[in-house]
C-alpha cells in the first residue's frame, strides 16, 4: 500500500472515500459485523500520510450509518460467496468498486476478480491497494459496455454495483442491467437502491444529495426504487430470470439488532427502506 499517495477525488468519486471511511470505523470495533482489516490498515495509512483529510471532510464516523454500509458490504459477500461456491473458477466484475475490499474477504483463491472504474478512481485505487494476478481492472465508465470484452460467461459471471446505481439516471440503470443480461447469460448483477423520498419529487433528489456530514454531502442521486417496484426490473431484458430480494444480515444493538428489522417489516416502510436485489439472467 502506497499511503504517501494524495488522493484528490470529488463528485461520485470521492464518495468511495466516504463508504470506506465509514466501513473501516465499523471493522475497527471489537463487535464488528464485518471484520476488515484491509479497509482499516487502507484508512489509517492514508490518514496518517496526510493523503486525505478524512475527519476534515466526513466528520467522526457516524456509528448507525458505519454500521449500514459494513451490513451492505456483508450482504454483498453473502452473494459472492454463494456465487464462488457455484462457481469457483468464475468472474467477479464490481463496478464502481472505489476502494472496496471485497476481494480480500472473499478471495477463495481461484477467482478472477474484475474491477471497472473511473480513471480517476481506478487510479487512486492503483495507488492504495496491490493487485493480483487474478484482479484485472478496466478504467472505463460502467455505462459504457466496452468493460464487457473478454469476459467469458461460461466459466460463471457475477456483476456488482454497489453504491453506484443511485448516481445514474433511470434510462441508464435499465441499459446497464440489459448489457449485463445480454452478454453474460447464467449470470447475474446484485446492486442496491436507495428509495424514493416521500414527498420529495424525483427531480429534487436528482439535484441535490443527503447530507451526511457538517459541510458534505453526497452527490445528487437521480436513481431511486422502492421494494415494491422490483418486478419491475423484468422490462429491461427478456432474459431476466430471477429478481430476488437479498436482505440485510441482522445487525448489532438495539438499532440495527432489534429494531430496523421489526420496523422493515411493517408494510408501509418495508416498501420505502434501501434494498439490495440479485438479478440471475437466463442460459442460452
Ligand atoms: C459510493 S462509491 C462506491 C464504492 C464502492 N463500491 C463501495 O461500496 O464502497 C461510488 C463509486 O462509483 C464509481 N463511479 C461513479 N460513476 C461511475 C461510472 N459512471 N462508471 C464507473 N464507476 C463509477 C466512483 O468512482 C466510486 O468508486
Amino acid at each position: 500500500m502506497a499511503a504517501s499517495t494524495a488522493v484528490v477525488l470529488d463528485g461520485v468519486p470521492e464518495t468511495m472515500l466516504w463508504t470506506l471511511y465509514q466501513r473501516a470505523a465499523e471493522a475497527r470495533r471489537p463487535d464488528t459485523v464485518l471484520p476488515d482489516p484491509e479497509a482499516v490498515s487502507l484508512v489509517e495509512a492514508v490518514a496518517e500520510s496526510g493523503g486525505y483529510p478524512f475527519a476534515e471532510r466526513f466528520g467522526h464516523p457516524h456509528p448507525l450509518a458505519a454500521q449500514a454500509l459494513a451490513l451492505r458490504s456483508a450482504c454483498f459477500d453473502t452473494v459472492v460467496r454463494e456465487f464462488l461456491d457455484a462457481y469457483p473458477d468464475g468472474t467477479v466484475v464490481s463496478l464502481g468498486e472505489g476502494l472496496e475490499t471485497a476481494f480480500w474477504r472473499c478471495d477463495n483463491g481461484r477467482v478472477r476478480w474484475l474491477t471497472v472504474d473511473l480513471p480517476e478512481s481506478l487510479a487512486v485505487r492503483h495507488s492504495l491497494l496491490p493487485h493480483g494476478s487474478r484482479q484485472p481492472s478496466v478504467a472505463c465508465d460502467a455505462r459504457d459496455p466496452a468493460w464487457t470484452k473478454g469476459i467469458d460467461p461460461a466459466r460463471g459471471v457475477l456483476v456488482l454495483a454497489q453504491g453506484l446505481l443511485m448516481y445514474f439516471r433511470p434510462p441508464e440503470v435499465r441499459e446497464l442491467i440489459a448489457v449485463c443480461a445480454e452478454h453474460f447469460p447464467g449470470g447475474g448483477l446484485v446492486f442496491d437502491a436507495v428509495p424514493r423520498t416521500p414527498g420529495r419529487p424525483a427531480d429534487v433528489a436528482a439535484r441535490r444529495g443527503p447530507p451526511v456530514a457538517r459541510g458534505y454531502r453526497l452527490p445528487p442521486m437521480p436513481w431511486r426504487m422502492n421494494a415494491a417496484e422490483r418486478p419491475k426490473l423484468a422490462g429491461a431484458h427478456p432474459g431476466i430470470a430471477e429478481i430476488r430480494s437479498v436482505e440485510l444480515p441482522p445487525g448489532r444493538g438495539l438499532l440495527w439488532g432489534l429494531v430496523v428489522p421489526r420496523v422493515l417489516r411493517l408494510p408501509v416502510l418495508s416498501n420505502r427502506r434501501p434494498t439490495v436485489t440479485l438479478l440471475r439472467f437466463a442460459s442460452r
